[in-house]
């Protein structure tokens, strides 16, 4: 992920295969743009009919008079919206439309982000131009990249640019982790494969330590082994250990890690595709991949990950509907439904990190589709016990540009979550209302441990229509960033909105 910075006052000048031009809705930005525009004999605005600078929009010239060999003005949308998701999501189509080109070159917009707008434009080209042809055998003849990106910084700026884009550099590089194992096979990341690829990839920054299936049922991960036992291939739980010098604080991260999830004995049905079955794991991927940012970033937080991972199968060991298991920290759990396999993972790795008594304890997971009927795939349902914590948390999506919303724990809901033979039942499906559910099963347990539960379902795995922006179709690495950017404390950008 090169990016250079150049410092120039002339775009004209600019020796790239490709130079990028941010245009805002209604007008052509900047000094710089208008000097390469005007030598193109196209200074008026529109552009042409169809190209008015809207977000999403983007339009290819040929460049004679200038030294870059073609010229890309992408869309910003309304001058006075413009934000760093904004430039992030142009950044992104510009990077989809730089596909096979070598080198480069982009202007900034005349708005004032700070070092928000190197970084937005940094991770979106990046985010935008990831490709994954790792089961391809013949390359994908819209070509790779683009190898080079030269963001062309006012004079006076470029120190502070450095930063800002070695800090892109950072929190793209966990991001693309995460789309990448979510994007994998499921025959090749099956739990015990999976469990090595998270240590490797966190191995630098934390220390590692898997837990096999035996060794789960010895402590007690009830959960994690019920689910685990109709699959040939055993559970295992990744504890990732970040340990900072003089730590500030102390914070557990648990991600839902099922490697394939067909609903067990409780199959799936009426599901479009069983495929999107292998972004389960996308809460586990993204701990990992914070994990490993952690000591790039130098956190000064003490963070323990935890990734429950299992394959929900429908083998002939497979947990049945009605039976019940003990739950590590003991409650009894009555399985209604094999399918509602996640907050039963995610619980047993909640109550183990709520023993080791953090300061708050934030968990990831794909865990219902009712938070998909409520939010589209837009969106992350939050919900927690700490309102601090969560507001920290939804400042953090701001700062991102990714965007929770946040679902109430009602208690009155609570009983529906009790059972007549066990302490609870696994669905709450007749509250009628499912993702709180879910969550109102794992604050069972979290022992009044600060905790917000991200059901990232929705946004963590996009369909190809939905594609936009930096986002691809596939995963999309949903809370790697926003994570990042709470476990660094980092103030809220000016100008920074969420969506809606
Ligand atoms: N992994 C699914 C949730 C899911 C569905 C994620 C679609 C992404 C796309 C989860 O394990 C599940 O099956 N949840 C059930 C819970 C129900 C049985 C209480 C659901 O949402 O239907
Ligand atoms: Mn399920
Ligand atoms: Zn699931």
């Amino acid at each position: 992920m090169p990016t250079v910075l150049a410092q120039t006052d002339d775009p004209r000048e600019v020796e790239a295969d490709l130079l990028v031009l941010p245009v805002f809705k209604g007008g052509i930005d900047g000094p710089g743009a208008q000097l390469v525009l005007e030598a193109l004999g196209l200074e008026r605005f529109p552009v042409t009919p169809s190209f008015r600078g809207e977000i999403g929009q983007s339009l290819k010239l040929a460049a004679p008079g200038i030294a870059a060999h073609g010229v890309l003005l992408v869309g910003l949308g309304r001058m006075d919206e413009v934000d760093p998701e904004r430039l992030r999501q142009a950044a992104g189509v510009a990077a989809r439309q730089a596909r096979g080109v070598a080198r480069v070159a982009t202007t900034l917009p005349q708005v004032d982000l700070g070092r928000a707008a190197v970084e937005g434009v940094a991770e979106g080209f990046w985010l935008g131009g990831q490709s994954d042809g790792r089961f391809q055998t013949v390359a994908d003849p819209a070509g790779t990249g683009p190898d080079e990106v030269i963001v062309l910084v006012p004079s006076g700026s470029v120190e502070e640019a450095r930063a800002a884009a070695a800090h892109a550099a950072v929190t793209t590089r966990a991001t693309l982790a995460a789309r990448d194992l979510v994007n994998l096979p499921p025959d090749h990341k099956r739990p015990p494969e999976l469990a090595r690829l998270l240590g490797e990839l966190a191995g630098p920054a934390c220390e590692v330590r898997i837990r096999d299936e035996v060794e789960l049922a010895a402590e007690g991960f009830g959960g994690l082994v019920a689910v685990g036992q109709g699959s040939s291939a055993p559970p295992r739980l990744v504890e990732l250990r970040y340990q900072p010098e003089d730590p500030m604080g102390s914070v557990v991260l648990v991600g839902k890690g099922i490697t394939f999830d067909s609903g067990g004995v409780s199959l799936k049905r009426g599901l479009k595709s069983l495929a999107l079955m292998k972004s389960d794991m996308a809460g586990a991927a993204a701990v990992a991949a914070v994990c490993a940012a952690l000591d790039d970033l130098g956190v000064r937080l003490a963070v323990t990950g935890l990734c429950p991972l299992a394959e929900n199968m429908p083998g002939g060991d497979a947990q049945r509907p009605g039976d019940v298991y003990t739950a590590h920290g003991g409650r009894t759990v009555e399985v209604l439904d094999t399918d509602a396999e996640g907050r039963l993972v995610v619980a047993d790795a909640l109550d183990y990190g709520a023993a080791l008594e953090p300061e708050a304890m934030v968990d990831l997971a794909t865990l219902t589709g009712a938070a998909i009927s409520a939010l589209g795939p837009y969106a992350g349902a939050i919900m927690g016990t700490d309102q601090d914590l969560v507001s920290a948390l939804l400042s953090a999506a701001g700062v991102a540009g990714e965007d929770l919303w946040q679902l109430p724990l009602w208690p009155s809901l609570d009983r529906f979550i009790d059972s007549d033979v066990a302490d609870v039942n696994n669905t709450g499906d007749d509250a009628g209302a499912g993702s709180i559910a879910g969550g109102l099963f794992l604050r069972r347990f979290t022992r009044d441990v600060p905790w917000a539960h991200l059901d990232i379902a929705g946004p963590a795995f996009l369909t190809p229509e939905l594609a936009h922006g930096y986002l691809p179709s596939g995963a999309t690495g949903f809370g790697v960033r926003t994570l990042l950017a709470w476990l660094e404390r980092r103030p809220p950008e000016p100008g920074t909105a969420s969506l809606g």
